[in-house]
């Protein structure tokens, strides 16, 4: 699959002719909300696990030198929390565009902090993508991000402000506070 997704994006109907649509974000999206939204409300989605496996080539990196940036891998049993945004439809444009290395809008149920449950979307970074990492151990993905930086700055901001956003929303993520532990230790040497 071509590592550039805004044309399969756009062929994305499963909402067309809802005046709004909920959109869960668990990296970037929970911290930057650079777009228009009606409402904002912390939300989990069950299944999914937040890993730094995905690549950034025009982000936190470069296509000669990708950075990582997390995408979610399927996991029974675990819960990602996040950050949800009611957003009107044209709004995409600009998200498909923000997310067009390797993302892909995926239909999602969502759950709110009272329990709720809607329908919604999520853009989500699955293995066939050309920039797709894969795993590596927390050290080494830190090394990696660490050595990393592109057009929207040091690879390094994406990880810390991740990590503070989880923590402002009271929600523990062993994979991602390993992963700034090791950064601060490389930092520090
Ligand atoms: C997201 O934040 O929901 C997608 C990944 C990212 O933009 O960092």
């Amino acid at each position: 699959m071509t590592a550039d997704t805004i044309a399969i994006n756009q062929l994305m109907d499963k909402f067309d002719g809802h005046h709004s649509v909920w959109l869960f974000g668990y990296g970037s999206l929970i911290y930057k909300a650079d777009f228009p939204y009606l409402q904002r409300r912390p939300a989990s989605i069950g299944g999914w696990t937040r890993r730094f496996w995905q690549g950034s080539h025009d982000h936190r990196g470069t296509p000669e030198a990708p950075g990582r940036v997390v995408t979610l891998i399927a996991e029974a049993d675990a819960i990602c929390h996040g950050m949800a945004y009611l957003i009107t439809p044209e709004v995409f444009a600009h998200l498909d565009h923000r997310e067009k290395n390797g993302y892909l809008r995926l239909a999602t149920s969502m759950t709110f902090e009272d329990g709720d449950q809607t329908e919604g979307l999520v853009y989500i970074a699955t293995a066939d993508n050309t920039a797709f990492l894969g795993a590596a151990s927390e050290q080494e993905i830190a090394a990696h991000i660490a050595r990393s930086t592109g057009p929207s700055g040091p690879n390094s901001d994406y990880l810390n402000h991740l990590a503070s956003a989880l923590r402002e929303l009271g929600r523990h993520d062993q994979h991602v506070f390993d992963i700034e532990r090791h950064l601060a230790a490389l930092r520090s040497e």
